[in-house]
């Protein structure tokens, strides 16, 4: 079981970036004020508490694991992250569970003024996968458990996942759709796609299964959380 997350400034930055909801109110008096740009180059680097960020974040990623664990059994399965952030529920996952296997995509920059919205153009993106391989082996993920593969290189990796793991990534910020074609070649009957959209009906014709396991009411789009099983296209 993970107690303490060990992280550096520009680890914490990326979360911060990623989990905006950990933001305090003195770096959103900032944001507004001084703006998006000085505040995702500048602010969210050095106006933070690395310390505070990874205990909140942890203790974030925890909830998030339960509530995931009330509904999911992780031992021995292979998992597909698609836009996992800096990993801490997966670290969680893997802490917690016999024998998983994890396939991580991700983007490898930073937008330089991060705008959280819906992103037709799908532009935005505040990761680092070097840092990011770092974070997860420097908190006890061994090399062997996981893979990373940067989004924009286009190779994703074509096997069978039991689980696909997407939190406030596909189609939160951007269209489901920009997978889909992938999404064709890899789901099977059994697999079991995780996400959070404000639009569940529309997956009623892409799969025969569909189970709303949260609603967010605190978050910008007020989005459900889902499992989706038994694709059907
Ligand atoms: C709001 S963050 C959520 C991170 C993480 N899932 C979490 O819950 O903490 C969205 C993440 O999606 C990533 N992202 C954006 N476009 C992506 C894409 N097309 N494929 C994979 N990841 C993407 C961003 O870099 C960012 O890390």
């Amino acid at each position: 079981m993970i107690k303490n997350i060990h992280l550096n400034r520009d680890i914490a930055q990326l979360i911060l970036l990623q989990r905006i909801e950990l933001l305090n109110p003195f770096l959103k008096r900032v944001r507004k004020i001084l703006g998006r740009y000085f505040f995702t180059n500048f602010a969210s680097k050095y106006f933070i508490s690395p310390k505070l960020i990874g205990s909140k974040y942890l203790e974030s990623m925890l909830s998030e694991y339960n509530l995931l664990a009330k509904n999911l059994n992780f031992d021995n399965k292979n998992i597909l992250s698609i836009g996992s952030g800096m990993c801490g529920l997966e670290l969680i996952i893997n802490s917690k569970s016999k024998n998983c296997f994890f396939s991580i995509i991700e983007k490898n920059y930073i937008s330089k003024k991060v705008i959280y919205g819906w992103d037709n153009e799908n532009k935005e993106a505040y990761n680092n996968l070097k840092l990011l391989e770092f974070f997860l082996i420097k908190n006890g993920m061994n090399k062997k458990s996981f893979k990373i593969y940067d989004f924009d290189f286009n190779q994703f990796p074509e096997k069978k996942f039991d689980f696909i793991i997407s939190l406030y990534s596909l189609d939160y910020h951007y269209n489901f759709n920009l997978y889909l074609d992938y999404f064709k070649k890899i789901l099977n009957k059994d697999t079991k796609l995780i996400f959070d959209t404000i639009r569940p009906d529309y997956f009623k014709t892409m799969f025969q299964d569909i189970e709303i396991i949260d609603f967010m009411q605190n978050t910008v789009h007020k989005s459900k959380r889902i499992i989706c099983s038994n694709f059907s296209l």
